[in-house]
C-alpha cells in the first residue's frame, strides 16, 4: 500500500465513523473549493507495543520525518508532528498517553487491552486505522473516563483517525477563520467553545477551531452506547518573520482542541 492509498483509506474510515465531517467537506465542495488537509491526528498509548515510534513507523517508511515535540502536562500526553518532504501530504500529529502517570487500576486496564492486540495487526501498514482489537465494557469505559477522557476515547475506538483538519489558507471563499466558523455553525454544526471558538492568534502564527465531536452508537461488551467519536478541525496558518508559513503547532491551543471529544453533539 502506498501513502496515497493509506491516506484515502484513512479518510474513508474517518468519514464512515463521522458522516457529519463528510457533510461539512461537501459544503466546501459545493462552493467549488479544493479541500487541502493541514494535518491528520492520531492518539495512542506510550506502551512499548504501540507508542508514537511504533505508530509512526509506516509513515516514516513512506517518507515522513519526525519534527517538533509537544508536552501536555495536565492531560499527561506527549506528542510529535511528522512532515513529508512533499508538501502535498498532510502533516501527521501523533500524541501518546503517559499511562505510567495514572493509577494502577488504569494502567492494568490499558495494558490488558493492548495485550489483546494480535502482533500481526501492529505490523500492518494501516495499523493506524486498525480500530479496536479488544473487548471493553461500558463500565470500564466510564471508569477510564473518570481519570482520562483521552484513555476512554482510545479504549472505545482503538486506533483510528481522531480528526482531519482543513487548511483554511487553501480555501478561497472565506477571508478568515471567523467567517468559516460562522458558515459551519449556520449549517447546524456545533463548535468546541472550550477556550473560545478560535484557539491561537495570528501573533502565534496559527489559529484553529473545531466542531464538537459527533455522537456515535458504539458497541461495548455489555451493550451499545452513544458516545462522542471524532471531530473536524480547521486551521489557518500565518507567515513567520522569515517569510515561511508556520508549520508547527501551539501546545496551549492543542490542549483545548483535545477537549473536542469530551462532549458530543
Ligand atoms: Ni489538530
Amino acid at each position: 500500500m502506498n501513502i496515497d492509498q493509506l491516506l484515502i483509506n484513512m479518510w474513508d474510515d474517518y468519514t464512515l465513523l463521522n458522516p457529519k465531517a463528510l457533510e461539512i467537506y461537501n459544503l466546501f465542495k459545493k462552493k467549488e473549493e479544493i479541500v487541502v488537509n493541514d494535518h491528520v491526528a492520531f492518539r495512542t498509548f506510550n506502551h512499548q507495543s504501540v507508542n508514537i515510534d511504533v505508530f509512526a513507523k509506516a509513515f516514516v517508511e513512506h517518507g515522513y520525518i519526525k519534527k517538533d515535540y509537544y508536552e501536555f502536562k495536565k492531560k499527561k500526553l506527549d506528542a510529535y508532528h511528522f512532515e513529508h518532504d512533499n508538501p502535498k501530504y498532510p502533516k501527521i500529529f501523533i500524541s501518546e498517553l503517559k499511562i505510567d502517570q495514572f493509577s494502577n487500576k488504569l494502567q492494568s486496564k490499558i495494558n490488558g487491552l493492548i495485550e489483546q492486540i494480535p502482533p500481526e495487526i501492529i505490523s500492518r501498514v494501516d495499523f493506524c486505522i486498525s480500530g479496536r482489537a479488544w473487548e471493553i465494557s461500558y463500565k470500564d469505559y466510564q471508569e477510564l473516563k473518570e481519570e482520562s477522557e483521552y484513555a476512554a476515547w482510545l479504549s472505545a475506538f482503538g486506533f483510528r483517525v481522531n480528526h482531519f483538519t482543513v487548511l483554511v489558507n487553501a480555501l478561497n471563499t472565506f477571508s478568515d477563520l471567523r467567517e468559516l466558523n460562522e458558515f459551519v455553525k449556520s449549517n447546524g454544526h456545533i463548535l468546541n467553545a472550550s477556550g473560545g471558538e478560535i484557539k491561537g492568534s495570528p501573533e502565534q502564527y496559527l489559529e484553529q477551531s473545531s466542531t464538537l465531536s459527533y455522537n456515535q452508537e458504539t458497541h461495548f461488551s455489555d451493550g451499545k452506547h452513544t458516545i462522542p467519536a471524532c471531530y473536524y478541525e480547521f486551521a489557518k496558518r500565518h507567515i513567520l518573520p522569515n517569510g515561511e508559513l508556520f508549520s508547527g503547532f501551539i501546545a496551549g491551543s492543542a490542549d483545548k482542541i483535545f477537549e473536542s471529544t469530551d462532549k458530543g453533539q
